[in-house]
């Protein structure tokens, strides 16, 4: 297979490498990669036809188009072993490379749990013969993700577990806490932690405050995340182990991490695409769809964590790809699964905040990207020649509308249907497997 791409801006946080340029990929490999000196040239070159897909070779004229290397999410749920109704390895990696997700981190909480090295070279095993992209496990920081006991974390980790988290359930104890942030270092490989104090959220199913109120719903309440961001901060200032705080959702809890950061404390975090694009609003009809935990929150909070993009005190936009059945959601409000399958509006809802000026394109792009791999040490060499092809071709411009029955995920359940967007990934390349989303009359 060769594809030919001309003409691309590139933007590669790996290499630094920003402009325009010819990419050409064979079997695999990237074999040349030839920068452009200026977009102007371009208007007296040939332009080869938009598509040529024939013999093996794929030619694009990539004008106005991007190249970004593939994305990495740090924070996905595949659900195999043991949820396979909900989703697999084999559909939730097709899932990321419609997306653009050439690398996920997959949770723990898994039947069984990931909690030993069985279970994580079944994933891998799993990943590598019916997967699409890389695939990296993460490890449960406690047996069964019941927060008493340690998992065997050096063995995880020999097994190809890249972190630990018990996501989904926070570690309610912080001795245990502690110690898993003292082993984590030891084995090189960071704490993800979700930030929840089940006291405080007991029973909860959506933002507490007038709306969950008058819904007759329990209420979460901000502080139920932000002690718990607190606490960990706390243990990870004192223990210096990396810590990543997943999934934030208030401004209280950017105001923390702030704060850490300026002291020096080695914590990272994340938002995913529907803590900045949607509030507690999104509910209100007891659309059990924009059921997630954490909850959506305020207006406030958004521009909290707009904010905190902006300035680097969020590093990573990760999915929390969640996905469930229709009988998880087809439920009164109260027993509903958490959860939102993001995969594939991740890019483009992310892709508001370039259309809106709030960050640039490079900046988004360095949070799909370049950050997490720092975080989890995930060694990518970028768009370069001789490296592996992982790259992805985008229209940022490209408007389309979520319809959850073209998901590739088994996961529908999405609080963006029928939402037009802007920003389409249009083939992902990741070494020989290549994927091709783009209508044939582009
Ligand atoms: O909404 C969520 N769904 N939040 C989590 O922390 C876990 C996840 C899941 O596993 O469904």
């Amino acid at each position: 297979m060769i594809i030919k791409i001309y003409n691309a801006y590139i933007i590669d946080p790996f290499t630094g490498t920003e402009g325009i340029a010819d990419i050409l990929i064979e079997n695999g490999i990237i074999s040349r990669l030839i920068l452009k000196p200026s977009a102007l040239n371009l208007q007296h070159e040939k332009k080869p036809s938009a598509l040529n897909f024939q013999h093996d070779i794929i030619e694009i004229d990539a004008r106005e188009l991007y190249v970004f290397p593939g994305l990495i999410d740090m924070h996905t749920h595949l659900r195999e072993p043991g949820y396979e109704y909900k989703e697999t390895i084999r559909t939730g990696t097709l899932a990321a490379v419609k997306g653009g997700f050439t690398s996920v981190c997959c949770m723990a909480n898994t039947n069984p749990v990931n909690d030993n090295p069985e279970v994580t070279y079944y994933i891998l095993a799993k990943a590598k013969e019916e997967g699409s992209c890389d695939v990296y496990p993460v490890g449960a920081i406690t047996k069964r993700l019941k927060g008493e006991e340690l998992s065997e974390m050096a063995m995880l980790r020999q097994a190809g577990c890249i972190a630990f988290s018990d996501d989904g359930m926070p570690v309610m104890n912080a001795m245990i806490m502690r110690r898993a942030l003292e082993y984590s270092k030891a084995v090189d490989a960071p704490i993800i932690s979700h930030c929840e104090d089940l006291f405080l959220s007991e029973n909860g199913a959506m933002n507490e405050g007038k709306l969950s109120f008058y819904m007759g719903l329990k209420g979460i309440p901000k502080a139920a995340e932000e002690v718990m961001v607190a606490r960990d901060i706390i243990l990870c200032k004192h223990f210096r182990s990396p810590l990543h705080i997943a999934h934030v959702s208030t401004k209280g809890s950017v105001e923390l991490i702030k704060r850490a950061k300026q002291e020096g404390v080695p914590v990272t975090a994340e938002t995913c695409p529907h803590y900045f694009t949607l509030t507690e609003e999104a509910v209100r009809d007891y659309n059990t769809n924009a059921k997630v935990n954490p909850p959506l929150r305020t207006e406030q909070d958004i521009e909290a964590i707009k904010e905190a993009l902006i300035e680097g005190v969020i590093d990573v936009i990760a999915t929390d790809h969640a996905p469930h059945s229709l009988d998880d959601k087809n439920t009164p409000f109260q027993e509903a699964a958490n959860g939102i399958s993001g995969l594939e509006t991740a890019l483009a809802l992310s892709l508001k905040l370039v259309h809106n000026k709030v960050l640039t394109l490079r900046q988004l792009i360095e949070k799909f990207t370049l950050n997490p791999s720092k975080i989890l040490k995930i060694n990518k060499s970028g768009i370069k020649e001789k490296a592996e092809a992982d790259l992805i071709v985008v229209d940022i411009n490209r408007e389309w509308t979520v319809k959850k029955d073209e998901f590739a995920s088994m996961g529908k359940n999405t609080p963006f249907e029928g939402w037009k967007l802007k920003g389409k990934v249009l083939m992902t390349v990741k070494g020989k497997k290549v994927f091709k989303m783009w209508q044939e009359d582009k």
